[in-house]
């Protein structure tokens, strides 16, 4: 009796796959972090193993305490120390939520087409070295832009220039402010980030 189980269920068991493993990558507070973390929490297909922050963060370190993952510091940034760090964890797609370090040539090879970068505006507009967080609302505002939104991106050699996944925008009204401009765009980025990072991983051949 419990041979024939057994056998019955071996093909079920061999056509299973273990989740695809993600390590995210941040410089800042880490909002878009934890909201990967919470969207992923019960999925079978993508599971967050970590977080490594480019700064120092204690009340992200608590929160990967707490949730079981993975967290390290690492500043200032060596990549010499992460990628054997990523390639022990068994990392298979890297996400960068708001992590503003340069990306080298030998981590992209390392983990070509498989990082991930969340810009917040609508590439190619507001991209490039020194654009980043509120500096690219204050740009947008300056300029008097009609709309605005986000770009989920792969990483390539140059900033915010590797082939776009998904873009979302919102408008942008007289009345906004950098302030109220940024918390629109960081709505986007939760509503709409953690869906294109999981069809994304979906879509890659393993
Ligand atoms: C996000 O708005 C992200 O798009 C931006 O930094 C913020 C991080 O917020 N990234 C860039 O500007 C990259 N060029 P968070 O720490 O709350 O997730």
């Amino acid at each position: 009796m419990g041979i024939t189980i057994i056998t019955q269920a071996f093909p079920y068991f061999c056509a299973v796959k273990e989740p695809i493993k993600l390590v995210i990558l941040i410089s800042g507070k880490g909002s878009n972090a934890r909201n990967l973390v919470n969207y992923f929490k019960k999925n079978q297909h993508v599971r967050v193993c970590g977080m490594i922050s480019s700064k120092q963060n204690q009340e992200l370190a608590s929160y990967c305490t707490e949730n079981q993952l993975f967290y390290t510091e690492c500043s200032p940034w060596d990549e010499a120390r992460i990628l054997p760090i990523l390639n022990k964890i068994g990392c298979e797609v890297v996400v960068l939520a708001g992590f503003l370090k340069k990306i080298s040539p030998a981590f992209i090879d390392a983990f070509t087409h498989r990082i991930i970068n969340i810009h917040p505006s609508l590439l190619p507009k507001y991209g490039g070295a020194g654009m980043y967080g509120r500096r690219v609302h204050e740009a947008v505002f300056a300029n008097k832009e009609s709309n605005t939104g986000i770009t989920v991106h792969l990483v390539n050699e140059h900033y915010d220039e590797g082939e776009i996944i998904v873009q979302h925008d919102c408008a942008v009204h007289p009345e906004d402010t950098p302030a109220t401009i940024e918390a629109k765009v960081q709505q986007l980025e939760h509503q709409f980030f953690p869906k294109a990072v999981e069809q994304y991983c979906l879509s890659l051949k393993r």
